[in-house]
């Protein structure tokens, strides 16, 4: 049976993931339903013996590796890891990525940072040939949204992106709030020209606490296709 469904895709690149985690690695644990797959398919190694430590990138992710039994630590025991391993929203060609579709970017940007290799596991669709089009979160402390938002059209405007800032909403209507209790307003920006223009530019707004592009952090990529998987920068 050919895989070719998305979640089939996903599993794919979660299993070619897993196989890359050595005994006494210090893992970051990514979140979203393709770092979902990786958790779990790691569990069972778990099971079968492998002794491993990881520090989740969202409380979804440690309450999924609480229930399946994969040994957790912070990044305060244990600062350095070797490998992490996290789905993105898009990604090019040069493992430059857009994340925080499901709003865990700034913990997911530290325990990247902190990791001595990180692995992106995505299907095909998350490829592009130009950042963008997926919609950029960027995380804002609650105090002051109004003038932090304004400020993030001038700073987004200066670096050559401009789009609708929507501020991001939870199911029941109310605004989302991420795990470290901020907002996510999500730039809509069809693409984005200079990502390092962008960051740097978003990075100087204050009440900006985090955004969603991760430059430079991504060492490789395994992405799924109907074709068969994919392997991007050093896996
Ligand atoms: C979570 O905030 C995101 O960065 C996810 O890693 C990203 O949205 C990918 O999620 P999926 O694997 O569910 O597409």
């Amino acid at each position: 049976m050919p895989v070719s469904a998305p979640d089939q895709l996903k599993r794919a690149a979660a299993e070619r993931a897993v196989a890359l985690v050595a005994d006494g690695m210090r893992l970051g644990l990514g979140t979203g339903s393709t770092a979902k797959h990786f958790l779990s398919l790691l569990a069972e190694r778990v099971r079968g013996g492998l002794r491993v430590v990881g520090v989740p990138t969202s409380e979804a992710t440690r309450a999924q590796a609480e229930r399946e039994g994969v040994p957790l630590t912070t990044l305060d025991d244990t600062p350095e890891l070797d490998l992490t391993i996290d789905g993105a929203d898009e990604l090019d060609d040069r493992l430059r990525l857009i994340k925080g579709g499901g709003g865990a970017l700034l913990r997911e940007k530290i325990v990247a940072a902190a990791s001595r290799r990180m692995i992106v596991v995505a299907d095909g669709s998350k490829r592009v040939k130009e950042l963008g089009r997926f919609p950029l979160p960027i995380e804002v402390v609650r105090f002051g949204l109004a003038a932090t938002r304004r400020a993030i059209s001038a700073a987004l405007k200066s670096a050559g992106a401009e789009g609708e800032l929507r501020l991001r909403s939870a199911a029941n209507g109310t605004p989302f709030l991420t795990d470290s209790g901020h907002y996510v307003l999500d730039a809509h920006l069809e693409r984005i020209d200079a990502p390092e223009r962008v960051a740097a530019a978003l990075a100087a707004v204050p009440g900006v606490v985090e955004h969603g592009l991760f430059l430079g952090l991504a060492t490789g990529a395994i992405v799924a296709t109907a074709e068969g998987l994919v392997e991007l920068g050093s896996v």
